[in-house]
């Protein structure tokens, strides 16, 4: 039995994925990526293989994807994340037509053909305002535990406008909002709101089309589903691999390498 490994070092977490040559994930670990990548790379791969009691050796090709790919040193290539979250949402959800990866630093939408191709791409520049980061500087501002995000905005009725594009200004924005009398869940649904239609442009960009998967660790906030799905008017997956997603593909990749190298061996003489 042969595995296949991803490995997608984002800008903020580090996610380690192994399958079987079923395609079905066997292991998977997630660390932050913090101040050495390289380091990250290695450890989310190595927790990946001890949580699925899996030898190094044992792993036949690894693929780097995300923006340190090329940190992951004991990877076989690399892979641009727009494709790995594509493959891994395509796997998943067969019938994805566009893809929406939210992530810590970068929310990108992505629209594949019926044959899982990436058609078109396009994500947020510079700037971090629809993302994870966004949302982590309201929750450090508000004092809440980020894994409590979504569930607080969902509670209120009426959302805050949240009028600032941009993420270093968003924690004084909240606090101004807080000081105005505003209730943190209000202010929170408003934040997930501007992130919600930041990522519908996004998305509107390449041309929306059912089913849309949602990937990147922002889709574990039950208040962006929510604030996507009212958007688009019909519902958005995910899965608890939606964060795995982008090592997902990149290991389903890496699994194509391996089994594209089996050449049987009377065709190899031809
Ligand atoms: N349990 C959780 N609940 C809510 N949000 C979460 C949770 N875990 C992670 N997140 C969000 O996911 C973000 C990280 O997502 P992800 O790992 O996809 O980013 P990344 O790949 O490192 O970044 P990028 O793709 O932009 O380089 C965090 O910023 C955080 O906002
Ligand atoms: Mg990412």
């Amino acid at each position: 039995m042969a595995y296949a490994a991803g490995v997608d070092v984002g800008s903020t977490q580090t996610k380690a994925v192994i399958i079987n040559e079923q395609g079905e994930i066997a292991a998977r670990a997630l660390i932050d990526t913090g101040a050495n990548v390289v380091v990250a790379a290695e450890n989310a791969h190595v927790a990946a293989l001890r949580s699925g009691n899996i030898r190094e050796e044992e792993v036949e090709y690894v693929v780097g994807t995300g923006y340190g790919r090329y940190k992951v040193t004991f990877g076989d290539t690399q892979i641009t994340e727009i494709s790995c979250h594509a493959r891994g949402a395509v796997h998943m959800f067969p019938a994805t037509r566009t893809v929406v990866d939210m992530g810590g630093q970068d929310t990108k939408a992505i629209r594949v053909s019926a044959a899982g191709e990436v058609v078109d791409f396009c994500m947020n520049d510079k700037c971090a305002a629809g993302t994870g980061r966004f949302l982590g500087a309201a929750a450090a501002a508000l004092e809440v535990p980020l894994g409590d995000l979504g569930s607080i905005a969902l509670r209120a009725e009426k959302p805050v406008k949240i009028s600032t594009t941009c993420t270093v200004f968003a924690e004084s924005e909240v606090v101004s909002w807080l000081g105005k009398g505003k209730r943190i869940d209000e202010i929170l649904l408003g934040v997930h709101q501007s992130i919600a239609s930041r990522s519908l442009g996004l998305m509107r960009r390449v041309g929306i089309e059912p089913e849309v998967t949602f990937t990147g660790g922002v889709a574990k906030n039950i208040g962006m589903i929510t604030a996507l799905n009212a958007l688009l008017g019909f519902p958005v997956n995910v899965s608890d691999d939606s964060h795995f997603m982008g090592a997902l593909g990149a290991a389903l990749f890496a699994m194509d390498r391996i089994l594209s190298g089996r050449v049987p061996a009377q065709e190899a003489t031809l």
